[in-house]
């Protein structure tokens, strides 16, 4: 470790440090940057973060000076303070006054360090601010040059995570340009870009115009559209999912989210939700209540053979929830026909950041389905549905099988395989072929409307949180399933008292 100091404070900081890093870790100093970004090597462009070293004559740029061992940092400083204004007023020279119409606004680092380093007037009085002709780079990203400071972050980060040099500098200086050979950006970790583009010259075209961003509440939750986990803020308004952005965690996700996982957010206000329960016997469609089909549910399982009811969960749901189903076909019911997962997910890292297994909680399953031997065997449980070995069959959440790569042929098997017993009960919060086909349907909630945890592919233990609330209409799954297991073991009691009291009136 190397001792040295920031504003007179006393640091330690592993050798190799860069001072901007060390200081910020340290929380001794808050130093303005642009270009520098912890998971970015640094490459000192803009002059943002200008420090003082005792003994050097000129102020050195703090995300490219190493520390050593007793230098003497100072961010503090009349010298400092006048650097900063300087380079800010560079900046402002061409920067458009696009704040009021910018999606960065509220987010924009030039528009923080403006209020809190800039000269308070402006000297420029007349003259053509730079302008760039506007250029499409593709379906994720709105370009805006006007706003650009040149700080390269955009292009280092696809060089450097992506791997993708599609995207560079054109032309120097004044007429420094960001633009692409040709090909729109499209690779799958392009929206990273919106969050590390320092101010609006780089913005997702998915959230344009959508928000003003003080008006979103972030909540700190988990992706749910692989195995990896990734932290993310789900950010909404008025109950509305509005947009997805990274929360770091260096050990799942550090800085990235990947685009499919930011964009997958539409299904939660989108028009394939299931609304209400939804009773349809005897070729009768009839809309009922999640408490109605709940009693009903438990009054048929009591009444069927252990053996001829079945129970599906998929690995989509929640560590909570998949202990209460368990609980429920395990314990209350104790039947031999339960499974977790049609069949099993694929395994491993697709690349730096996603993984093969696109449902969110297969550690969780083999955790919890450990201790019974079980673990992604459904097909089974369909086999037994198909050759009219079951009464009764249970799914929760069956539209995610679609995420397997047959998914689709899976997916009308299992349908199929509903249509052969007498009552097939769908607990989901998206329609698919299985909620089509079920006798009884009950509405469930996404993961953007509840709390629980999932195991991501390392084994971690991680939290949902709610971040918008859901219908009223729809009970948690985990309350209908413990509504279930309670309702059938109090009929259990009242029967075995009946037994009982029978019993004993015929031996007196
Ligand atoms: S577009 Fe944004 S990230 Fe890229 S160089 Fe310009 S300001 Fe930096
Ligand atoms: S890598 Fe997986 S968990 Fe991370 S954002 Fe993408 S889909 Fe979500
Ligand atoms: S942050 Fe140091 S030069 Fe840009």
């Amino acid at each position: 470790m190397i001792n040295f100091f920031v504003d007179g404070k006393p640091v330690q900081a592993p050798e190799g440090s860069m001072v901007i890093q060390a200081a910020h870790d340290a929380k001794a100093a808050e130093i303005p940057y642009f270009c520098y970004h912890p998971a970015l090597k640094p490459a000192g462009l803009c002059r943002m973060c200008l420090v003082e070293i005792e003994g050097a004559p000129k102020l050195q740029a703090s995300c490219t000076t190493p520390i050593s061992e007793g230098m003497k940092v100072i961010t503090k400083s009349a010298r400092v303070a006048q650097a900063r204004k300087d380079v800010l007023e560079f900046y402002l020279l061409n920067h458009p006054l696009d704040c009021p119409i910018c999606d960065k606004a509220g987010e924009c680092m030039l528009q923080d360090y403006t209020f809190a380093h800039a000269r308070q007037n402006s000297r420029f009085r007349d003259g053509e601010k730079r302008r760039y002709n506007y250029e499409d780079l593709g379906p994720k990203l709105f370009r805006d040059m006007d706003r650009c400071v040149h700080c390269l972050r955009c292009v280092r980060f696809c060089e450097e995570i992506v791997g993708d040099d599609n995207l560079s500098v054109f032309q120097r200086g004044n007429h420094t340009d960001i633009s692409i050979f040709g090909s729109p950006v499209v690779n799958d970790f392009a929206l990273n870009i919106a969050e590390l583009c320092p101010v609006g010259a780089l913005v997702s075209k998915d959230f344009l115009y959508q928000s003003r961003v003080w008006h979103l509440k972030k909540t700190e939750t988990i992706c749910t559209s692989c195995a990896t986990g990734c932290n993310i803020y789900m950010e909404s308004k008025d109950q509305e999912v509005k947009r997805i952005t990274p929360r770091i965690n260096k050990a799942v996700n550090d800085h990235w989210i990947c685009d499919y996982g930011r964009l997958n957010y539409k299904y939660v206000n989108g028009d394939q939700r299931v609304q209400e329960a939804v009773s349809r016997e005897s070729g009768e469609i009839a809309v009922t209540t999640p408490e109605d089909l709940s009693a009903r549910i438990a009054d048929l399982l009591g009444r069927t053979p252990k053996d001829r009811a079945g129970f599906l969960i998929t690995p989509e749901a929640t560590n909570e929830e998949i202990f209460e189903f368990r609980r429920l076909a395990e314990k209350v019911v104790a039947t031999p026909n339960f499974a977790y997962g049609l069949v099993p997910p694929e395994e491993g890292k697709l690349d730096f950041l996603r993984n093969r297994d696109k449902f969110p909680n297969s550690a969780g399953v083999r955790r919890i389905g450990a201790s019974s031997g079980l673990g992604f065997n459904g097909m089974k449980i369909v086999e037994k549905a198909e050759s009219g070995d079951l009464d009764v069959l249970v799914l929760f959440y069956p539209h995610s099988v679609i995420k397997h790569p047959n998914g689709a042929a899976l997916l009308t098997r299992l349908a199929g395989a509903l249509s052969k017993v007498k009552t097939s009960v769908v607990i989901d919060y998206l329609k698919s072929p299985a909620s089509d086909a079920a006798t009884w349907l009950i509405p469930g909630l996404t993961h953007a409307e509840k709390n629980g945890t999932m195991d991501n592919a390392q084994g971690m233990t991680q939290k949902i949180r709610r971040a918008i609330f859901p219908s009223p209409a729809v009970i948690p799954e985990k309350d209908l399933l413990v509504r279930i297991s309670t309702a059938l073991s109090e009929k259990g009691e009242r029967e075995k008292g009946r037994k009982g009291e029978r019993e004993s009136a015929a031996t007196t």
